[in-house]
């Protein structure tokens, strides 16, 4: 039984798109044969201007990823590094057991996100 939040955010997603002159960008998954989650960032002082994403998944995984981009805004790379499966299912009032799994494309994606942006700061 999905609650009333996750079946909102899944009409409703927020935050989705790409960002055209992105910073960073996190990929989990493969386009061509499943789930897919790609996460979009901008970021201004190591903190977390803009987050979008695009999805290719189940509900709960649209829904997971958009409450997702929605916690992360604002919040610093440390911050948003931390943030887990546990922290999006608490923010959506729950989710199934079998579908927990799919909050985890989403803060993965993030995070690759954000070692990227780490990694080409590194290099500059
Ligand atoms: Fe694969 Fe939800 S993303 S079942």
């Amino acid at each position: 039984m999905y609650t009333a939040k996750l079946i909102d955010h899944f009409n409703n997603p927020r935050n989705t798109g790409i960002i055209p002159d992105a910073d960073s960008i996190g990929t989990i998954g493969d386009p061509e044969c499943g789930d897919y989650i790609r996460i979009y960032i901008k970021v201004r002082a190591y903190r977390l201007q803009e987050v979008t994403f695009e999805v290719c998944g189940c509900p709960a995984a649209i829904a997971t990823t958009s409450i997702l981009t929605e916690i992360a805004t604002g919040k610093s790379l440390i911050e948003a590094m931390v943030i887990d499966e546990m922290d999006v299912v608490k923010a959506l009032g729950g989710l199934p057991d079998p579908k927990i799994h799919c909050s985890n494309l989403g803060t993965a994606a993030l995070r690759q996100a954000i070692i990227g942006y780490l990694q080409s700061q590194k290099t500059e």
